[in-house]
């Protein structure tokens, strides 16, 4: 199967109350994982690529073509959207549509809501006319570099009201409110809005997107889908997956050299790690 936008997936989990997961690439590994683990539970699936890890991997063409390779190599058949996760400008989100992407994120979250609205409807007319999907943010998400207390959180959580607006001026296909979730570890009991998410939910009629979807509790996880959200993003359980797999290896056999020893095992564990997720998600077997 070709890539696929985000936008039919997500209505569906939408409607079948269901989340559709944003796995992140973080190189091969990773993103032959995340493939044959949507593919062993036919499972619709998101492949997200956040900006630091363009140059990692190679820039937006080595990325594009290696998915594409990859998906025809393991004759991939489940619907598969290549995403750019929080583009920070206009001009990264046109790249990576050229370069092939069919999903992008424009993450204007830190302007004001003017100056967002502004921004992504220039990215949504762009990407619409292509057929690619586009989501937006509102409120901070916060995590890793931003040294805050998850307590604190509840003073940037989104406003109904403006996601309102966002979502009717802009014509975005999805949309990530900021209700107290984090990117990386939480430090401290998560507190996610999930009055507000129900109701920004109903007000926009959006599918809405959990960022930060690793350490949070299942029930939490399944609260929010019950909410009206439809797409969980994931990175950093995938990674401790991965590296705990490493580290065991490498500590168990310290003479071992050939990366392939450590790095398939490694792959295993981050392919075990997405298929519980899109189990706990519920979109096993809804490809
Ligand atoms: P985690 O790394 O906390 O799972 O968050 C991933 C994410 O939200 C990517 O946008």
């Amino acid at each position: 199967m070709t890539l696929v936008s985000m936008t039919a997936m997500l209505n569906k989990a939408l409607e079948g109350r269901y989340a559709v997961g944003q796995f992140n690439l973080n190189n091969l590994e990773f993103t032959q994982a995340i493939l044959l683990a949507a593919e062993a539970e036919q499972a619709p699936v998101i492949l997200g690529v956040s900006e630091p890890y363009i140059p990692y991997m190679g820039g937006l063409k080595t990325i594009s073509g290696m998915v594409r390779s990859l998906m025809e190599h393991y004759r991939i058949s489940v619907p598969v959207a290549l995403h750019l996760d929080h583009g920070s400008t206009y001009d990264v989100c046109i790249r990576a549509l050229h370069a092939g992407f069919t999903s992008v994120m424009i993450d204007a979250s830190h302007h004001d809501l003017e100056h967002n609205i502004g921004v992504t409807s220039r990215v949504t007319q762009a990407a619409h006319v292509l057929g690619a999907s586009v989501e937006a943010e509102l409120g901070r998400i916060t995590g890793r570099e931003d040294d805050l207390v998850v307590d604190e959180a509840e003073g940037m959580y989104a406003v109904s009201e403006d996601c309102v607006r966002l979502a009717r001026e802009t014509g975005v296909d999805c949309l990530a409110p900021a209700l107290g979730s984090v990117h990386g570890p939480y430090r401290g009991q998560p507190k996610l809005g999930f009055k507000r998410m129900e109701e920004i939910s109903r007000l926009t009629g959006l599918p809405l997107v959990l960022h930060g979807g690793s350490g949070l509790p299942d029930e939490e996880i399944l609260q929010a889908i019950s909410s009206g959200t439809a797409k969980i993003n994931v990175n950093t359980d995938n990674q401790m997956a991965c590296t705990a797999t490493i580290r065991t290896y490498l500590q168990e056999h310290p003479n071992a050299y050939d990366p392939r020893n450590y790095l398939i095992p490694a792959r295993e564990a981050i392919q075990a790690s997405v298929q519980a997720k899109i189990r706990l998600f519920g979109s096993a077997g809804k490809a």
